[in-house]
């Protein structure tokens, strides 16, 4: 399995409840490393890049509202596979389909307020780290 980075970011709903110190510590538990880390406020301009894919949805303006309502925490996380290893430790997009075990499983009940995002290709994560960390 390749050595991967992957972009983490725990959303505002996340930060708001306090739970970076749990969610941070399950992903340290799992093997991965965390070698870059800050809390930023995102502005609309910057989240209309990074979910570029959802911009015309109808749901957009609840997501560009909910992910500017307050800081966020980033993350390079890297490890074996750390890609889709992340994507599984989150479970899916729709919380309702999400197991028990699975860190939005585990943390959210509603489908805009899904407490993580993770980066979904390498390509992806290229462009997400140079995005947030430079
Ligand atoms: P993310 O990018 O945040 O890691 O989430 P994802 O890949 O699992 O899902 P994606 O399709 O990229 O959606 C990005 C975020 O938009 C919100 N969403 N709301 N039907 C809806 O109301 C809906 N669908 C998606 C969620 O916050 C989702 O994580
Ligand atoms: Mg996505």
């Amino acid at each position: 399995m390749p050595h991967e980075k992957t972009y983490i970011m725990l959303k505002p709903d996340a930060v708001k409840r306090r739970l970076i110190g749990e969610i941070v510590s399950r992903i340290e538990k799992k093997g991965y490393h965390i070698t870059q880390a800050k809390l930023m406020t995102l502005d609309k301009t910057v989240i209309a890049e990074h979910y570029a894919h959802l911009v015309d949805k109808p749901f957009y303006p609840k997501l560009e509202a909910f992910m500017t309502s307050g800081p966020v925490f980033g993350m390079v996380v890297e490890g074996e596979n750390a890609i889709a290893g992340m994507r599984q430790m989150m479970g899916p997009t729709n919380v309702f389909e999400a197991s028990p075990g699975t860190i939005r499983g585990d943390y959210a009940t509603n489908v805009t307020e899904n407490v993580i995002h993770g980066s979904d290709s390498a390509e992806n994560a290229t462009i997400e780290i140079k995005r947030f960390f430079g």
